[in-house]
């Protein structure tokens, strides 16, 4: 690279790091990684220690304000978000206006952004006040929106759930309850979900909170800036991994399951192919999530009796792969999106649901990188850029081209 191109206009330095590898972009005090040493915690308490001691809520409160609530603020978050949790009757009418067929992604994302419209009070929220209300809202909201888009999909009437439930749960019948009335979930999966949405909570500057956090930076307003955080998350490379990945093992099942022809086909740098749910952009050891998930989706199997060859074939494949070369030497290992989408099937979750389901986990995170970017007053996000085309060049008429 020729060092005089790397001047901005300006005349000032220009750091040039495609995909930002190693340019930071805010200062944040909400989760600590190190990708070195497989360590993530949630202001400051350990990955491992939340998601078996925590339930999904609390470490909604934990990330978005900072310290793990008392039994009556919990109590209180609750309460509030489901006061907030009804969506306004012309949502509905534009979620039916999609086709059957729409990607629940799309839906959700469009949906989000349709929120806009019937809560413009949520745009402007300067004070920690406004920015409560605007943050219950979407807490509140949000499930009932992913919940709907599955709905939609399987043609079955919209549901609210029931006011007495825990959030998860609540989000499980408004899903699942058939239209007689019928429901039935049990502990197991209410374990397993809510231990999924833990992992899946904040992640650092990721694609899709850097998103939240760049489109907030212009205040744009919360819930626009989520929208926009679901969209980059639908990406095979970010949270669409996780619906890729069960696509793949299933495919390799099909082929007779194969996974060598595979693994040769991941190391083929002339084919496409890519062992989705390998690779991190941070962890260079081990993802600690990918560890907790694996344990958990063995026990979930077990508890409710199932065998699944596609853990197997899932299992045969990170063998492999922690043996070869290829990828010890680009350390490459499971993420937590290896192992997620069997623990998504068992709980009778359809694939193209997980991603939403990424999404419902990731909210606490986005709010919560959102609100300290407010706090803290940064800046909008501009990166600048190198440029590499024409100099000056005289414009010439159509008809002398
Ligand atoms: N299969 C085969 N080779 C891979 C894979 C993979 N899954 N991932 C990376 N590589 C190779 C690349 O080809 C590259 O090889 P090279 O050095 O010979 O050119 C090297 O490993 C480095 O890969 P990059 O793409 O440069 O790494 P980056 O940090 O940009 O990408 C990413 C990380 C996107 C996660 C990548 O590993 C990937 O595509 N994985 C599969 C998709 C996936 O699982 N995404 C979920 C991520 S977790 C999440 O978002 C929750």
């Amino acid at each position: 690279i020729d060092i005089k191109n790397l001047r901005s206009e300006t005349n000032g330095v220009v750091t040039l790091d495609p995909g930002y590898k190693n340019t930071g972009a805010c200062e944040s005090a909400i989760t600590f990684l190190d990708g070195e040493k497989g360590i993530l915690r949630y202001r400051g308490y350990a990955i491992e220690e939340l998601a078996e001691k925590a339930n999904f809520l609390e470490v909604c409160y934990l990330l978005i304000f900072g310290e793990l609530p008392t039994k009556d603020q919990l109590t209180k978050f609750h309460n509030d978000i489901k006061a907030q949790s009804q969506v306004d009757e012309d949502v509905k009418k534009i979620l039916d206006g999609f086709p059957k067929s729409a990607h629940p992604m799309g839906v959700l994302s469009s949906l989000t952004s349709a929120l806009v419209a019937f809560n413009p009070s949520s745009v402007n929220v300067d004070s920690e006040e406004d920015m409560y209300k605007a943050i219950v809202k979407i807490l509140a909201k949000f499930p009932v929106l992913a919940a709907w888009t599955y709905r939609k999909r399987m043609g079955l009437p919209l549901d609210y759930g029931g006011e007495s439930l825990g959030y998860v749960e609540n989000f499980l019948k408004m899903m699942f309850r058939k239209p007689n009335g019928e429901y039935k979930t049990n502990e197991t999966i209410l374990e397993a979900l809510d231990k999924l949405l833990i992992l899946h909570a904040d992640h650092e500057q990721n694609c899709s909170t850097s998103t939240v956090r760049i489109v907030g930076s212009s205040h744009a307003g919360l819930f626009i800036s989520i929208s926009a955080g679901i969209a980059a998350l639908w990406g095979p490379l970010h949270g669409g991994a996780n619906q890729a990945v069960i696509e793949m093992l299933e495919a390799i099942k099909e082929d007779g399951g194969d996974t060598k022809k595979y693994m040769a086909k991941a190391k083929d740098k002339d084919d496409p192919f890519r062992l989705m749910g390998f690779g991190h952009r941070v962890y260079k050891n081990f993802d600690p999530r990918a560890k907790i998930i694996k344990k958990a989706a063995d026990s979930v199997l077990e508890t409710l009796g199932m065998d699944d060859d596609v853990l197997d074939i899932a299992k045969a494949l990170e063998k492999e792969a922690l043996e070869d070369k290829y990828f010890v030497d680009r350390k490459l290992y499971p993420n937590v999106d290896f192992y997620s989408g069997i623990i998504y099937r068992a709980l009778g979750i359809p694939v193209e649901m997980f991603t939403p389901m990424f999404a419902l986990g990731r909210l606490p995170g986005w709010i919560a990188q959102w609100r300290e970017m407010r706090l803290n007053k940064e800046p909008i996000g501009r990166p600048r850029q190198i440029y590499i085309g024409e100099t000056l060049r005289k414009f010439v008429p159509v008809e002398e081209r």
